[in-house]
């Protein structure tokens, strides 16, 4: 029996291998005072380059660069990096209430997977409820066609920490606005949202449109990790997606932090040099593709596409003998 249920066991872990190396992949990542300085910590550069090469579109917050070199210079680490893809960005304009704080939003995306179709720069200028962000909403629409869902607009929001409530709360207003504006239901909010602890405390959450209206999915759990400290354990960064069908062609279970710590073997302390956020991440379905004898496989992203597809070849295989075996001591 015990052996039938590594069996098992080997199985599902395997079926989550394969899934993972399939999508497209969107993330979030708060780069904690991102600027001249850490441009110039060449490690740091490193690290931050091999997280974002992981995605297809990144969304980068706290963006401080006023010398307006280091984000330029990420860019050109990240095209040396991942020759494979090339890389490109749009930023917002440096956002914040007081001259001495702005920060910048700022999407990575992969050119060959991604076309900007479309940007707004949320003017904060609702009736009654004018000036409720502190970094309004700079949000871009896209067209992927590889995907499902083949079009998707993101709306950014790093929230400010002492007035989450009333941001977050905010953020359907723009939701709102863009899916008028647009004409679409595609809609996804991420970011820092800061969204756990002691800025969202359990009794506001009745007061947030984001949390309570219908047809939002949270796709990030209350009780995720999202911070690098060991010491604390916060689901500060989200995501959220608008509409049954785009939550449909999200990959179930794909959503989650991702511990570059852990993955990278890096002490606490040289992760903190990175950031003191998890970027977040979630993976979209790709469009079965068709190939020249019409059979349909399925389209994959990622470094080695060939590799990819032999690994998976091979692990569907294994997998197909792991469960014969196990389906035979069942039956005995
Ligand atoms: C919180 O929001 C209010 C009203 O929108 C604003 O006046 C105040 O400056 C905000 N606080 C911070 C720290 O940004």
């Amino acid at each position: 029996m015990r052996s039938s249920s590594l069996l098992l066991l080997s199985f599902l872990v395997g079926v989550c291998d394969i899934q993972g190396a399939l999508g497209f992949r969107i993330c979030a990542f708060n780069l904690h005072h991102f600027g001249d300085s850490k441009s110039k910590k060449s490690d740091v550069m490193q690290t931050l380059t091999r997280i974002i090469a992981r995605c297809d579109v990144c969304l980068l917050q706290e963006v401080r660069d006023s010398k307006e070199k280091a984000l330029p210079q990420l860019l050109d680490s990240l095209n040396r990096y991942d020759t494979d893809h090339v890389y490109d960005a749009v930023a917002s304009e440096r956002l914040g209430r007081s001259e001495s704080y702005k920060e910048q939003y700022v999407f990575v995306y992969r050119t060959g997977a991604v076309t900007v179709t479309g940007e707004y720069q949320y003017p904060d200028d609702l009736p009654g409820d004018v000036d409720a962000f502190s970094r309004e909403p700079f949000v871009v629409r896209f067209k992927a066609p590889k995907t499902v869902i083949k079009e998707f607009v993101l709306i950014p929001q790093h929230t400010t920490p002492t007035n989450t409530t009333k941001e977050l709360d905010a953020l359907y207003d723009v939701l709102q606005r863009v899916r008028k504006m647009w004409k679409t239901e595609n809609v996804m909010l991420l970011g820092d949202f800061n969204a756990d602890c002691g800025y969202l405390a359990k009794k506001n959450r009745k007061h947030v449109r984001l949390i309570t209206e219908r047809n939002l999915y949270w796709l990030i759990p209350d009780k995720t990790d999202t911070t690098v400290r060991a010491a604390t354990s916060c689901a500060y960064d989200r995501i959220v997606v608008h509409g049954e069908s785009f939550d449909r062609a999200i990959v179930p279970s794909s959503a989650k932090p991702f511990n570059f710590q852990m993955e990278y073997q890096l002490t606490e302390e040289q992760a903190l040099e990175v950031s003191d956020h998890y970027p977040v991440e979630v993976l979209l379905k790709d469009l079965p593709k068709v190939t020249s004898n019409g059979a349909s496989s399925l389209t994959l992203t990622g470094t080695q596409e060939t590799a990819n597809q032999k690994t998976t070849q091979s692990k569907f295989l294994s997998l197909f003998v792991a469960s014969h075996l196990a389906l035979q001591m069942l039956t005995q």
